[in-house]
């Protein structure tokens, strides 16, 4: 069945049902206040960093699994004349009361989301968002009186504070369980758990509306041994006005309505977080009160509803400008919707969180991922290119001197994280590719002189071209005995640990290596590098280094020829040699004979292209024919098979998964579109969307029920054909199959690529498509693209502003121009 619908005109993911297989959420926040909302309003807020600066609790592993969240309680104070009784209560999003609701609907969109329904006459809508410029949340409560007869109402809202620190929130009771402190003051709710020493921030909690009472003591607001679903301030219908002393504490506002017939009344929640400096902590300054001389202004500017109205319409502005740089008019609607929302929308959203908060991670685990974040910026650089060009000096700063990189850096700090340590071997290489996705996109070369230090020590400073050189020399430095770049730790398969050997439960496969690493070898890594000594070498043109490139290109032809030599199996790439030289992903294997990621990033570098032996066509040719015979299902792409039956100890994490799931041959999304664009650069255009459509979240909006996750962004996994559960999503939001699912259909199957000369079209599309329109604005010019099919094939004839251009590239025109209009006929014509 279908729990919801695409609102395509408004942006928006409308939800009709509250009981979706799992919380479909969204997030609010774009620049440092943060909050996951489910369709019922489960979730949490942070400030910057998950773990570090929490401001409200969410418990993981809950049951339901969605409890814990902005929570609204409407109470019939007085019994209407028709039926009902006196005292009832309901939560308009659903949780935690879970009454039978009228006209549920959830609709998510870009930056907030607006939960609404009617029940016993009253209809209430509550928008979510954050504004940009400020550190708080809104929540805009609009009631509807749809009964005959006036409406006497209270309005319960609550939230539960989180002790800043998500991870010792959660485990250190001996401590936390006395700490708790609020101030409660002109309707504010104020937490300051922590401020008497060493933090200077505190959350807040405001209401708009004739105040009636409070409540900061969970256990008073909810009753011993009461649950969300039934407060025993809601069930009374007045609060008690505890004040939170140690225990935990929680914000909650009580307000009362009265409502005509057909009377409407709008209620402001703000929930907020604010830093005072370190001197002005105090009022009076000997005291330990909170100072609020700074907060109270931004409280009351947003307290007014014409100034939430005015932060909503900057906010869906501040979307609509950011998606306007790229917007297609395909024959699929499929299509049309993820590029021109959805798709660019999650690529956002990985771009503020990483990996650090979802439904999925807690939020006070994996952080930023060196190898994840460049990832990501390739598909938001186009966006918000200054803030890409942070990013990538972040990244940078966490780089070693030896060119290795720190797995994960804590994005508070920007500090490399020592736990997880450095040593996957991939890791540094994905710099040169964001690095090179932001100089096509901006033609910035300033970014290579950036000075930017080694692992943040001051007076290491480099500048950032130095840092992509000792990138590709990190791999160098790496060989194994067949010449073929040695995995680490792992490669982009973190869970391909060749050097671990764990026999201890619970042993971290990533960290645990025992073997001392020289001799396990990686395929996908040589691959990688082919690509990135490819992309270093551009850069090396681009800058007037001749010589430069060239070695670079050297680099990569001898190890394309390594690859050539030992990384091809016969009928496709070996995925990897273990540390006793013993092929992965070769037909010499029983299990774990062929893998995807080879295929696919040694085709993107350009490996096996051309010629090939026996009439059997390019060994890229080849190794596409293998995905499609040995590992292409109908919900996706398996990352190999056949699925490892038990765990190997010289392969690690991989084989600890039980068949079908996660990296023992589930469909790991991030790989299918390694494998589209390798279809789309060999010219298969069907093929190549065909496969885009297997995972396409929207196309699968159908399958709901065994699909499971949000139909509006991507999961990282659906279970592979091994799995009981085959076609079942898990692990949305938060995935690196964001940012390549939007280059590949962007750039590889409707072609439209930034270059260093110039924006290239070369679509490759399905045969039956008569064409499509798209908008893309490149280096400050708004390009208005249509392609046309006039013939079978890919050939591109190209005009700019009426104008035949030679190739596939248009040129940028002269400074002061700022629109080109671009015609291509697509296909070879006939006669
Ligand atoms: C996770 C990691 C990513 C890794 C992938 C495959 O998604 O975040 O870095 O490449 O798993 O193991
Ligand atoms: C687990 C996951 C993998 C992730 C890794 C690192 O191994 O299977 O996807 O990349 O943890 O956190």
């Amino acid at each position: 069945m279908r729990y919801g619908h695409f609102d395509d005109s408004r942006r928006e993911y409308v939800i009709t049902q509250p009981d979706t297989p799992l919380p479909w959420i969204n997030y609010l926040g774009s620049e440092a206040y943060f909050g996951l909302i489910s369709n019922t309003a489960g979730g949490y807020s942070f400030y910057r960093d998950a773990r570090l600066r929490r401001i409200t609790r969410y418990r993981y592993n809950n049951v339901p699994l969605d409890s814990g969240g902005r929570y609204l309680y409407l109470r019939d104070d007085a019994p209407p004349a028709e039926g009902g009784d006196e005292g009832a209560f309901w939560s308009p999003s659903w949780q935690p009361a879970r009454h039978d609701l009228e006209d549920y609907a959830c609709r998510h969109g870009l930056g907030y989301s607006i939960i609404g329904s009617t029940y016993r006459g009253i209809e209430a809508q509550t928008r979510y968002f954050v504004p940009l410029g400020d550190n708080l949340e809104i929540w805009q409560l609009t009631l509807t009186n749809h009964r005959s007869e006036a409406a006497h109402l209270s309005v319960f809202a609550c939230v539960e504070f989180c002790l800043w620190d998500a991870w010792d929130d959660a485990t250190n009771y001996q401590r936390n369980l006395s700490i708790g402190e609020v101030e409660v003051e002109d309707a504010v709710i104020y937490h300051k758990s922590e401020y008497r020493e060493r933090r200077n921030h505190f959350a807040f909690f405001a209401c708009s509306g004739e105040w009636a009472g409070f409540d900061t003591q969970r256990d008073v607001f909810l009753g011993l041994y009461g649950g969300w679903d039934k407060p025993a301030a809601v069930e009374r219908g007045r609060s008690f006005n505890s004040v939170a002393h140690g225990w935990a504490p929680i914000g909650s506002h009580h307000v009362r309505v009265a409502l005509e017939p057909g009377g409407t009344h709008q209620v402001v929640f703000l929930l907020g977080y604010h830093e005072n400096p370190a001197d002005r902590k105090f009022d009076p300054p000997t005291s330990s009160l909170i100072d609020k001389a700074g907060v109270k202004p931004i409280i009351a500017r947003y307290l007014e509803p014409e100034n939430v109205d005015a932060a909503f319409r900057a906010l869906r502005a501040y979307w609509d400008d950011l998606l306007a740089v790229f917007q297609v008019d395909t024959p699929d609607v499929h299509t049309d919707r993820m590029v021109n929302v959805w798709n660019a929308y999650q690529c956002m959203v990985t771009f503020n969180l990483s990996r650090s908060a979802s439904f999925f991670e807690s939020g006070v685990g994996r952080g930023m991922g060196f190898r994840d974040s460049n990832q990501d910026l390739l598909g938001f650089v186009h966006m918000v290119p200054a803030r890409a060009r942070r990013r990538i000096l972040d990244l940078a700063a966490t780089q070693l001197e030896s060119g290795g990189a720190y797995h994960q850096y804590q994005p508070l700090t920007k500090r490399g994280n020592d736990a997880v340590g450095a040593n996957f071997n991939d890791d540094p290489l994905w710099l040169v590719l964001s690095v090179a996705a932001y100089l096509k996109e901006t033609g910035d070369g300033s970014i290579l002189d950036e000075p930017v230090p080694y692992d943040n020590q001051p007076g290491s400073e480099q500048p950032l071209y130095e840092h992509l050189q000792r990138s590709l020399r990190y791999t160098l430095d790496r060989l194994g005995p067949h010449g073929l770049p040695l995995i680490g730790r792992a490669d982009w398969n973190d869970c391909l640990n060749l050097n671990t050997f764990s026999s201890t439960p619970g042993e971290s496969f990533q960290t645990a290596t025992s073997k001392d690493g020289e001799t396990a070898e990686s395929v996908f890594i040589a691959g990688l590098f082919v690509l990135a000594a490819r992309e270093l070498a551009a850069i090396a043109r681009w800058r007037g280094l001749e010589e430069e490139a060239h070695t670079y290109e050297a680099e990569a032809a001898r190890m394309e020829t390594g690859v050539l030599e030992h990384g091809w199996d016969g009928d496709w790439f070996l995925r990897a040699y273990d540390d006793s030289s013993r092929k992965v992903g070769s037909r010499e294997c029983q299990e774990g004979r062929i893998f995807v990621e080879s295929q696919g990033i040694c085709i993107l570098a350009g490996i096996g292209l051309d010629g090939g032996a026996e009439g059997k066509g390019p060994l890229a040719e080849q190794a596409l024919a293998s995905v499609r015979e040995h590992l292409v299902t109908p919900h996706g792409i398996v990352l190999h098979q056949p699925a490892y039956s038990r765990y190997y100890l010289h392969l690690g994490e991989i084989s600890s998964y039980p068949p079908g799931y996660k990296e023992n041959a589930g469909i790991f999304c991030h790989t299918n579109p390694w494998i589209m664009i390798a279809e789309a650069i060999v010219g298969h255009g069907d093929q190549a969307h065909d496969y885009y459509m297997r995972i396409n979240p929207s196309a699968r909006e159908a399958i709901a029920d065994l699909h499971r996750c949000e139909p509006y962004v991507y999961a990282q996994m659906i279970a592979g054909r091994d799995a009981p559960t085959h076609g079942e999503a898990k692990n949305s939001w938060l995935t690196g199959t964001a940012a390549w699912n939007y280059v590949a259909i962007s750039q590889w199957i409707l072609g439209i690529r930034p270059t260093y000369a110039g924006l290239q079209v070369a679509p490759v599309v399905p045969s039956n498509w008569p064409g499509f329109t798209a908008t893309r604005v490149f280096r400050g010019v708004t390009h208005r693209i249509t392609v046309e099919r006039v013939g079978e094939g890919n050939d591109v004839c190209l005009s700019v502003d009426g104008v035949p251009v030679p190739g596939d590239i248009v040129p940028l025109p002269p400074k002061g121009q700022t629109e080109v209009r671009v015609q291509v006929g697509l296909g070879r014509a006939q006669g």
